[in-house]
């Protein structure tokens, strides 16, 4: 049972540093070599020596960000537990079971989207998901759903039997300067919280999060990991990954809960 003094964990998400080394080295052939930067692998194990819990990505259907290789070469140099986000496809499930990562977190997927803009709908699909957590969590990944803090998505979860749900923290995030919505958010996401906790799932939150407003984040009650990648990989352009994963840490954990 995490209390209010338990730290919360951090995850972070390297999708953007492979969209960086995607910008220009898309077609790179095996004659770039070296030359190919930044590496996402790199990040997350100077991430790690910073104090990351765990390392997360995105290996979308389109493969705009991180590739196959990545995936597969963090599976063997991480310390931390690897979690994969992933589209309810077969062919995720087939990559997922032969890669045996930690966790994996079940996102929509739309093509056009630039990040992952809503929660997954699992309420909506309760056969199909549920199958994909049972088949997951039997080949022992621990499962999460990424859905938005609505009752009835936490309560599909539950059904579904998902060890651990991530709640989308984007609507909170997009509302921060409108002082009411953004209230009305932070107030979705601690019933989310409390309910998930009632139905005995555990909460994680991601999306959006950043230095500032981590500062209301942190408050929530009983969350047990936030995964964070565009503020804290922006922030490494300027002090470095190590200083950007530790300053984030500190914030994330600081006393006044
Ligand atoms: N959690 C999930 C499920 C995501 O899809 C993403 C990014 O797409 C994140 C967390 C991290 O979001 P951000 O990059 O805004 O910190």
């Amino acid at each position: 049972m995490t209390t209010s003094s338990t730290p919360i964990l951090l995850g972070l998400n390297i999708d953007h540093c492979a969209t960086l080394r995607q910008a220009r080295y898309r077609d790179a052939g095996r004659d770039c070599g070296q030359m190919v930067e930044p590496d996402p692998v790199a990040l997350a194990l100077s991430a790690e020596r910073a104090g990351v819990d765990g390392i997360t990505v995105h290996l979308r259907e389109d493969r705009r960000h991180i590739q196959d290789n990545d995936v597969l070469r963090l599976r063997q140099c991480i310390q931390t537990r690897l979690n994969l986000e992933m589209a309810c496809t077969d062919a995720m499930v087939r990559f997922a079971l032969d890669l045996k990562p930690e966790f994996a977190c079940l996102v929509p997927e739309g093509r056009e989207e630039v990040t992952t803009e809503g929660g997954l709908d699992a309420a909506g699909q309760r056969e199909r998901v549920g199958a994909i957590v049972e088949t997951l969590n039997a080949s022992g990944i621990a499962t999460s759903l990424f859905i938005d803090p609505e009752p009835e998505q936490i309560e599909a979860a539950a059904e579904m039997k998902s060890p651990f749900i991530e709640l989308h923290t984007g609507a909170f995030a997009n509302a921060y300067y409108d002082l009411e919505a953004r209230h009305s958010e932070l107030q979705k996401l601690r019933q989310g919280i409390d309910l998930a906790r009632q139905l005995g799932i555990t909460p994680n939150a991601g999306h959006g999060i950043n230095y500032i407003n981590i500062a209301e984040i942190r408050q929530l009650p009983q969350i047990y990991e936030l995964n964070i990648g565009h503020s804290i990989v922006s922030r490494a352009v300027f002090s470095g990954i190590e200083e950007a994963v530790r300053e984030m840490k500190f914030r994330m954990n600081l006393a006044a809960k």
